[in-house]
């Protein structure tokens, strides 16, 4: 099958791309740095491409897309997270964060659409972040939010066409991206589970692959809870990263 990547010079997206890869697919990995995207086709040099751009630029993402040709399965997972410090409250990074996840993604998919082939999967990474109102991620759990109801309008409009559509949220992953934090993140995985739960969700069709379970599952059950009980158990969460 041929799979392209956003996101695969490191992380999730990368981890993806390398098992892809050694299973036998061909694999196209995306991202704008050259130097990690051409690390991660030097494993497996027969099965990988990489091409270089930066999803925000609309006619460079078209450009690199078409030149893929056909795709069955794409993968989103290109990313952005910037906590906001309310006592400074910057605009900024709302459009920042936005500008990657949401709008980048956007470009992506219009890229795509064309190149799909028949039974296709468009695979759109969230985060389960998206389900409750936590401490300092409003442009973050926003946009991935926003994605969210995005895919999942895509999945009815897109159906007709054969593209299945499927979500990826995942809770916390040991990437840089999470490296960053400084905060406990309870049940943290590494990124070989990451790429085998994504990957085991997309040959089974899921709509929606959250893992790992427990914590999905609690943060599901916490979302279904009335507005004021989740914004007073965040309120505890943001105490306790406060101490
Ligand atoms: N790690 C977690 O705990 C976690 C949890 C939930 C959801 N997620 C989501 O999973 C996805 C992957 O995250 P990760 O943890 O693997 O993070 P990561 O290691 O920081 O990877 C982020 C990737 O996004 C690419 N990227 C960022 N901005 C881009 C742009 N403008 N154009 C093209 N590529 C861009 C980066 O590539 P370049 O720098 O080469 O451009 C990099 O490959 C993200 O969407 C993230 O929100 C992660």
């Amino acid at each position: 099958m041929k799979v392209l990547i956003t996101g695969a010079s490191s992380g999730i997206g990368r981890q993806l791309a390398l098992d892809y890869a050694s299973d036998g697919h061909q694999v196209t990995v995306c991202g704008r740095n050259n130097d990690a995207l051409s690390e991660v086709k030097s494993q497996y040099p027969d099965k990988i491409t990489c091409s270089a751009f930066d999803i925000t630029d609309k006619n460079s993402t078209k450009d690199a897309v078409t030149k893929v040709g056909n795709v069955d399965i794409a993968i989103l997972c290109a990313g952005l997270c910037e906590y906001l410090d309310v006592k400074d409250f910057d605009a900024g990074m709302f459009e920042r964060v936005f500008k990657v996840n949401v709008f980048g993604t956007m470009n992506c998919i219009e890229a795509l659409l064309p190149q799909f082939n028949h039974s296709a999967h468009l695979v759109i990474v969230d985060s389960l972040a998206r389900l409750l109102p936590f401490t300092k991620a409003e442009a973050y759990g926003g946009s991935k939010a926003a994605m969210h109801y995005i895919a999942r309008s895509l999945e009815v409009d897109l159906k007709p066409k054969g593209i299945k559509v499927q979500t990826v949220s995942p809770g916390f992953v040991k990437t840089p991206m999470t490296d960053a934090n400084d905060f406990e993140m309870p049940m943290r995985v590494d990124v070989e589970f990451a790429s085998q739960a994504i990957i085991n969700g997309i040959k089974k069709n899921k709509r929606d692959i959250a893992f790992p379970w427990l914590f999905s599952t609690l943060l599901k059950l916490m979302s279904i809870l009335p507005e004021s009980i989740q914004v007073k158990l965040s309120e505890q969460m943001a105490r306790k990263q406060s101490k």
